[in-house]
This record gives C-alpha cells, sequence and structure tokens, in this order.
C-alpha cells in the first residue's frame, strides 16, 4: 500500500452514505476490472457492456487506460512502477465511482498480479464487489487484430516495453470471470457479465 504522506487529515462523513445513493439509483456500486494484453477486446466489451446496462436504466462510468493516460495519468509511463501508480490511482478513482453507487468499468491492460490485488485489496475493505474479468487472447490473436498497429511498431523496436512483447503480462490465477474472447461473440461476452451483475444482486 503506497503510505500515506499527509498528517493531521480526518476522515469526514456526510449525512448521505453509499447506501442510499445505490437505493436512489436501485443498483449497488461494484468495479468490473477488465485484464488482458493490448487488442484482448477490454474496451469493445466495457463499451458494449455499459450501452446494455442503460438501456437497463443502470449508470455506469467506463475508465479506460488510453483515455486516463491523456489527463489524470498524464504524467505515467510504461515503466513497471508507472503502471504500478496508473493503476493505484485508477483503483482509488473506481472506488470512488462505486461509492457514488455507479457501476465502473475499468479496462487496463493492468499486467501485474500484484497491482490488480492492491484493487482489489482496496474494494476488498471498503465492502465493494470487484469483479476481475480475464479477456483471455493469445498473443498471437491479438497480434493479428493490432487495432492500433502498436504490436508492429514493438516488433520494429520503435517501442519499447510493450506488453506481451519485451515486457511481461501475468495472467489472472482466480479471476472471477474468464472469458474466452477467441470463442465467445460480444454478445455472449455481454450476457455473461449481466447474469454476474445480476448474480450479485448488483442489478
Ligand atoms: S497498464 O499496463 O498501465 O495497465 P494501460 O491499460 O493504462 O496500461 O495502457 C495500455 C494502452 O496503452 C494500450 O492499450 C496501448 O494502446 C497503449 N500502449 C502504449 N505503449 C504501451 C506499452 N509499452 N505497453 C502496453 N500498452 C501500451
Amino acid at each position: 500500500m503506497t503510505e500515506q504522506k499527509a498528517t493531521n487529515v480526518h476522515w469526514h462523513h456526510g449525512d448521505i452514505e453509499r447506501a442510499e445513493r445505490e437505493r436512489l439509483l436501485e443498483q449497488k456500486g461494484a468495479t468490473l476490472w477488465f485484464t488482458g494484453l493490448s487488442g484482448s477486446g477490454k474496451s469493445t466489451v466495457a463499451v458494449a457492456l455499459e450501452k446494455a446496462l442503460y438501456e437497463q436504466g443502470h449508470l455506469c462510468y467506463r475508465l479506460d487506460g488510453d483515455n486516463i493516460r491523456h489527463g489524470i495519468n498524464k504524467n505515467l509511463g510504461f515503466s513497471a512502477e508507472d503502471r504500478a501508480e496508473n493503476i493505484r490511482r485508477i483503483g482509488e478513482i473506481a472506488k470512488l465511482f462505486c461509492d457514488a453507487g455507479v457501476i465502473s468499468l475499468s479496462s487496463f491492460v493492468s499486467p501485474y498480479r500484484a497491482d490488480r490485488d492492491l484493487v482489489r485489496e482496496l474494494h476488498n475493505e471498503a465492502g465493494i464487489p470487484f469483479i476481475e474479468v480475464f479477456m483471455k487472447t493469445s498473443l498471437e490473436t491479438a497480434e493479428s487484430r493490432d487495432p492500433k498497429g502498436l504490436y508492429k511498431l514493438a516488433r520494429e523496436g520503435k517501442i519499447k516495453n510493450f506488453t506481451g512483447i519485451d515486457d511481461p503480462y501475468e495472467e489472472p490465477l482466480s479471476a472471477e470471470i474468464v472469458l474466452d474472447t477467441e470463442a465467445l461473440s460480444l454478445e455472449q461476452e455481454v450476457e455473461q457479465l449481466l447474469e454476474a451483475l445480476r448474480e450479485r444482486s448488483i442489478i
């Protein structure tokens, strides 16, 4: 856990807590954490799930690696330390959305188990459901999709520390959900995720 620098700071409670906000929204705050190689379909399934949830009257919010790195995390690169800080901040942000009663859909490569476990721990401590979704895709498939042309650049040595090429990806050992993206259609993936949310009474 990152050490707290500030001293003499105290938590200030409001009169309205998460439970009230959740009642208002008729759903529970929860994080679906999509992890997997670049090109594994994390953002695609999050976008489709967001639409399905919206159509059913549920409020969710997507946090996405490429987008977040344009704003709050624009000062971070792809070293192991920077990735850890990237994921730590996103974990805290996802938790804030959950505290607001919103379902956060977080799509990050998040290649290190320890970083993902830290986010899980943050949620556990707060009693917020955390559902890790592993977008299972072979490197060959991700590389053949190469939607942003980044694998090609990495192979040419024009991008260093690219996950799957010259940087590691540590597969989850006990993700709540494993989506075999090479076997499932997008619709099947969305249905499986909706079912997981229903089972846990999040929606
Ligand atoms: S993470 O490792 O810190 O979780 P994050 O999900 O925020 O990564 O960002 C990954 C996205 O940044 C990829 O989808 C890809 O578009 C882009 N990217 C650029 N350089 C790299 C790199 N070296 N490794 C992985 N992704 C990279």
